[in-house]
């Protein structure tokens, strides 16, 4: 498979036989991003939680190319309210698609709709497509969980926040690496507003320091995983 980072916590997965699965696809109003919502199409859109950076432009691409939302009840309440096709699902549930499994996992964050609505409980999600495991960690603080999550499912790609203020900051974010033991990690969530500026790089040289592995994507950046 493939995985295209975006900037902030959007990424894109291609599977090896073409599915394309978007998560938390914040484009147009992020000046980070390269890359437009017009520009990208889905057959899955999977969202960790319900703040606007990272609902983005869901509804914008959904009307254009009709994906199966993948997130928590709640949050997939408010999709289908939408008029989208969702699947419901939640914290520490598994469920097999056509592309691979997925698995919700909590996340230490908060979760509501740009317009208020009640979207449940923020969440993380383990992908397991075409033999890799990628756990996107969500928008969340450190938690002591992430041993059990990282024990339970062998991680090959760990996507984790490094910006401060809202997530977890540069050295929390290694001891994440350490509690989930991830064979790589990409760092996210980052420099795209001034308040969660950080340096990936830093990141990446304090991750090398516990003998881990960090990878720094640019911006619109595809690599095979
Ligand atoms: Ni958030
Ligand atoms: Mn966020």
């Amino acid at each position: 498979m493939k995985l295209r980072y975006f900037s902030h916590s959007a990424f894109q997965i291609t599977t090896n036989d073409g599915k394309k699965i978007l998560i938390d696809p914040f484009l147009d109003d992020n000046p980070t991003s390269p890359v437009k919502s017009a520009d990208v199409d889905a057959d899955y859109i999977v969202l960790t939680h319900g703040h606007g950076d990272h609902i983005g432009d869901s509804f914008k691409i959904a009307g254009r190319t009709d994906p199966l939302f993948i997130c928590v009840n709640e949050l997939a309440d408010y999709v289908a309210s939408k008029g989208f096709k969702a699947h419901n699902m939640h914290i520490g549930g598994a469920h097999q698609f056509d592309f691979g499994k997925v698995k919700f996992t909590i996340a230490h964050h908060g979760s509501i709709s740009p317009e208020g609505n009640y979207t449940g409980e923020p969440s993380g999600v383990v992908l397991t497509i075409d033999g890799k495991t990628v756990y996107h960690t969500g928008d969340t603080g450190l938690f002591l969980d992430m041993k059990l999550i990282g024990e339970l499912n062998k991680i090959d790609y760990m996507l984790a926040p490094i910006g401060d203020n809202f997530t977890m900051g540069i050295d929390d974010a290694v001891k994440a690496v350490e509690f989930v033991n991830p064979e790589i990690v990409i760092p996210m969530h980052y420099d795209t507003f001034p308040v969660i500026k950080a340096d990936p790089q830093e990141f990446k040289h304090k991750v090398e320091k516990i003998g881990k592995k960090a990878l720094v994507l640019e911006y619109g950046q595809e690599i095979e995983l």
